[in-house]
C-alpha cells in the first residue's frame, strides 16, 4: 500500500493540458513503464496495475471531444463516469454542464489522481473506489465507459453490466479506439475523432476513438 498516492502522483506526473482537449488539464507522465515500475517499487506489489490514471486514453478522449460537441448529452444531468483512471470523462462532463459526476475506479493511485485532477480543474467529482460490478447500476442519468475494453476479463464484466444499466433507462455512452475485446454490433455510432493519447504504448500520432451509445436490449 503506498504511503500517500497523492504525493506520489504529483512526484511522478505533471499538470497539463490534454491533447485535443485543451480546456481540460490532468496531472499526466510521459513514460508508462517508469511509472509502472515506480508503482511496483511504492506498493511493494510486483503485480501492481499499470498507472492508467496517468495518461488519457483513447477512448476517453473520444467522449472528451463528444461532450464538447454535444453538452446536451450530460447537460443538467446526474453522470457516472465508470473506470475512469484520471477523471478524465468526469470533467468533461462536469464543463459540459452535468448536474454532478461520480467517477469509480478500483486503482487507489486512480482515485487519487480523479481528486487531484477534478481540483485542478476546479470542477467537483465524487470518487468511488471499488468495484462496482457486482452491484446494482447507479441512480444516475448517464454512464460515460471511456476504454474498458482492452483485457478480456474486464470487458466480460463490464458489457452486461452497462446493459442493465440501460435497460434501467440510463443513457450508456461508449468511448473506444477500435479495443479487441468490445463488440460494436448493434451499437449506435455517434461520433469519430482523430485523437492523441498521452501514453507511448499507443501510436501517439494517430489514434481514433469513436463514441456510441448503447440500445436497450430489446431496442
Ligand atoms: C484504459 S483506462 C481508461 C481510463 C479513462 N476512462 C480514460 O479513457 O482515460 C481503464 C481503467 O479501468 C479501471 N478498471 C479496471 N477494472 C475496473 C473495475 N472493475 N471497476 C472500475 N474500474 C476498473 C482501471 O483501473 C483503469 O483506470
Amino acid at each position: 500500500m503506498a504511503a500517500s498516492p497523492r504525493a506520489f502522483i504529483l512526484r511522478h506526473t505533471r499538470l497539463r493540458p490534454v491533447p485535443g482537449l485543451e480546456e481540460v488539464r490532468l496531472q499526466l507522465a510521459d513514460e508508462v513503464l517508469p511509472l509502472w515500475h515506480a508503482v511496483q517499487i511504492e506498493t511493494g506489489d510486483d503485480d501492481a496495475a499499470l498507472p492508467y490514471w496517468a495518461f488519457a486514453w483513447a477512448g476517453g478522449l473520444a467522449i472528451g471531444r463528444y461532450l464538447r460537441e454535444h453538452p446536451e448529452a450530460v447537460a443538467g444531468r446526474r453522470v457516472f463516469d465508470m473506470a475512469s483512471g484520471s477523471g478524465l470523462c468526469a470533467i468533461a462532463a462536469i464543463r459540459a454542464g452535468a448536474r454532478d459526476a461520480t467517477a469509480a475506479d478500483i486503482d487507489e493511485f486512480a482515485a487519487a489522481a480523479i481528486a487531484l485532477n477534478a481540483k485542478a480543474n476546479g470542477v467537483r467529482v465524487a470518487v468511488v473506489r471499488r468495484d462496482v460490478l457486482d452491484e446494482e447500476p447507479p441512480d444516475v442519468d448517464v454512464i460515460l465507459a471511456g476504454d474498458c475494453w482492452y483485457e478480456a476479463g474486464f470487458a466480460a464484466r463490464v458489457t452486461p453490466w452497462l446493459q442493465r444499466a440501460r435497460d434501467a433507462g440510463i443513457d450508456v455512452l461508449i468511448g473506444d479506439p477500435g479495443r479487441r475485446y468490445l463488440t460494436t454490433d448493434g451499437l449506435i455510432e455517434l461520433g469519430s475523432y482523430d485523437v492523441r493519447t498521452t501514453t507511448e504504448l499507443e501510436d501517439l500520432e494517430r489514434k481514433h476513438g469513436w463514441v456510441y451509445a448503447m440500445p436497450p436490449s430489446r431496442a
